[in-house]
């Protein structure tokens, strides 16, 4: 069966992204839904490439049973509009950076990623000048989207 291949964009992707990609592959996971997908998450900035995510991303992953140490931050990049089946976006200013780079031709459009799991078209706050509290609700944010977001490409 071909999988389903799902990238998770943000800015740094060290914060959203990354809990994004880490919540979605627990589920999936649990669920026995593994080999149904390729996942992967990146972001649009290139400050932080090559870096783990975030020490207050793994934290909160870590309370929450999760480990996300293993990942590392890339930038997007043209090819993976026509290598992912979906591109969603943690938040509408990075939708729109994307469609500024005008690779509007390839196949996969951006998506908000809130709007693609049926919660509602939101953001997902950027947490990165916040504190613990914001990586709270964002994993709160990534825990209901992913179950979610697992329902409609799995369900
Ligand atoms: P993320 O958070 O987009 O959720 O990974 C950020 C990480 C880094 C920066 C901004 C947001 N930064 O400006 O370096």
């Amino acid at each position: 069966m071909t999988k389903i291949g799902i990238l998770f964009v943000c800015l740094g992707n060290i914060c959203r992204s990354p809990l994004a990609e880490g919540v979605f592959a627990a589920r999936a996971e649990a669920r026995g839904l593994t080999h149904r997908f390729h996942i992967d998450s990146a972001g649009t900035g290139r400050w932080h490439v090559g870096e783990a995510p975030d020490p207050r991303a793994m934290a909160v992953a870590k309370q929450n049973g999760l480990d996300i140490s293993h990942l590392r931050a890339r930038q997007i990049v043209r090819e993976d509009l026509s290598r992912f089946d979906s591109v969603l976006c943690m938040a509408g200013d990075i939708i729109a950076e994307i469609e500024a780079r005008r690779w509007a031709a390839d196949r996969t459009a951006p998506e908000l990623y809130m709007q693609a799991a049926g919660l509602g078209a939101i953001d997902v706050p950027d947490p990165y000048y916040g504190g613990p509290e914001d990586y709270e609700a964002v994993y709160r944010m990534v825990s209901a989207a992913s179950d979610r977001l697992l329902d409609r490409f799995a369900g």
